[in-house]
């Protein structure tokens, strides 16, 4: 059997569970690929570390140019994160023509198509199964399943730090804080959890799925982007009695083209608190799980789930990639499916404020006569339909809050009305607007 020699840069919660997955199913690995793997490196930054998950102290170096540069290391394996050594390491890796695995979302987003080209310039493959929804094979499923099909639509729960906050939210009323600590310390959020729950880690997956569906790549400020930290238990509650749940959705679309040889792929991406139908398959997504729900114009709908974050669901990708590497290193397969940028050169990605949806939107405001009919004026002029109404019972002169449900309306048209609205003397905190999605 032909051994596979690995270089893990990085052993900490995605590293350990990978060099922990090689110790518990490597033989099977083994037996269904028909090449052996082995660890011969893991690099760390600190050396005397406990460590959750063992790795002999001779296998840990602390210089990754010496492993990525070490002939008999024949799979470069990144796990370390972040945007700047990481990108050194996978450009060495595939300068010396060595295949490389990845689950660094963060990098790809910011510098994909650098990395992409330059595996195809060393005829070598970068593989990065474990960069979208942890343990959910959704890139292969794109690359490869749903081949056949142009994706219309492709909304995904693609964050499970952010999953996990808003359903401990809703089932057991915790605050926003305290899931957060908790879903730091189970190893599910980012070094900098701002990435997670500022929707950044979301749009990230967002766009490596766009990419790779429409066939030309979205840049991550081409995504609008906005994340959870203004949800609070009271959206939950209200969104609640009207039918939805409250999630990170991030949601891809494609637009009509129209008429014409020339006519441009053209896509909507955006990654936004989203109220989905209590009906909806999405809206029992809990906890840590992930779930990409595709619409392709052959298959129809098709729902993949599984645990998005989190040491074994994502080492379980990894597998994958090493599985596939292994076969691709076997053969001297390059590029078996061009990975990325390849059917649709001409397409473009459709700014937020074109696009038309219906929106929640909670006011802070004075319980007085006349303040609703005020808001209904501005929202009337600004030819935005209300859909229905709720504001619990208050006293007189004291501040309430006011839930407008919105008929569909356009994204700028709302954003200009509610800020007219919210210079009102009426008005008495910063407004919450929440698209609703029906799918
Ligand atoms: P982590 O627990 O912080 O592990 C990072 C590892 O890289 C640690 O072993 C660390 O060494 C090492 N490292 C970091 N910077 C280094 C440097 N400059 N030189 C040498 N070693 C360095 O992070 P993680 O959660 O495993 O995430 C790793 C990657 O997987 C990230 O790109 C992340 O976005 C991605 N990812 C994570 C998850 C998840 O659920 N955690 C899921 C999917 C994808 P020390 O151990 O000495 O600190
Ligand atoms: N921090 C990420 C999340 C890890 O919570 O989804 C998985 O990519």
């Amino acid at each position: 059997m032909e051994q596979v020699t690995l270089g893990l840069i990085g052993g900490g919660t995605v590293g350990g569970g990978v060099f922990q997955a090689l110790q518990r199913n490597g033989a099977l690995l083994s037996s269904r690929t028909g090449s052996t793997f082995h660890v011969a490196k893991v690099v760390v930054r600190t050396l005397e570390k406990p460590r959750p998950v063992p790795i002999p102290a001779r296998l840990l170096s602390t210089n990754w140019r010496s492993v990525v540069e070490d002939p008999t290391i024949s799979l470069v394996v990144e796990l370390m994160g972040g945007t700047t050594t990481a990108r050194q390491v996978i450009r060495r890796a595939l300068e010396l023509g060595k295949p490389v695995v990845t689950a660094n979302k963060a990098l790809l987003s910011a510098h994909g198509e650098e990395l992409f080209a330059l595996a195809l310039k060393h005829r070598t493959n970068l593989y990065y199964e474990a960069s979208v929804a942890g343990g959910i094979p959704i890139i292969k499923v794109l690359r490869e399943s749903l081949i056949g099909n142009r994706i219309t639509h492709l909304y995904g729960i693609l964050n499970g730090t952010c999953n996990y906050i808003l359903t401990r939210m809703k089932l057991e009323g915790l605050e926003f804080q305290d899931v957060l600590d908790e879903a730091q310390r189970l190893g599910y959020a980012e070094a900098d959890p701002s990435l997670d729950i500022d929707g950044h880690d979301a749009a990230h997956k967002a766009g490596i799925l766009a990419s790779l569906a429409h066939g030309f790549w979205i840049r991550p400020e081409q995504i609008a982007t906005s994340g959870i930290r203004g949800i609070t238990r009271m959206d939950i509650q209200f969104a609640g009695q009207l039918g939805y749940t409250i999630k990170l959705l991030a949601k891809v679309k494609q637009i009509e083209p129209g008429a014409g040889a020339k006519a441009r792929c053209r896509v909507q991406v955006s990654v936004s608190p989203t109220l989905i139908p209590n009906d909806h398959v999405l809206a029992g997504v809990n906890h840590v799980f992930n779930a990409v729900f595709v619409r392709g114009d052959v298959a129809g709908d098709t729902l993949f789930y599984g645990r998005g974050a989190g040491q074994d669901a994502t080492a379980s990708a990894v597998l994958s990639d090493l599985a596939d590497a292994a076969v691709d290193l076997r053969n001297g397969l390059q590029s078996r499916i061009p990975p990325f940028v390849s059917h649709e050169r001409n397409g473009g990605v459709l700014p937020l404020a074109q696009a038309v949806s219906p929106y929640y939107v909670r006011l802070s405001v004075i319980d007085k006569p006349g303040t609703l009919a005020k808001i209904a004026a501005l929202l009337g002029r600004a030819k935005i339909g209300i859909s229905s109404v709720i504001q619990p019972e208050g006293h007189v002169g004291e501040s309430v809050p006011l839930i407008l449900m919105i008929h569909d309306a356009p994204h700028a048209a709302m954003a200009r009305a509610l800020a007219q609205i919210g210079r009102l003397s009426v008005v008495r905190a910063p407004t919450v607007m929440i698209p609703v999605e029906h799918f």
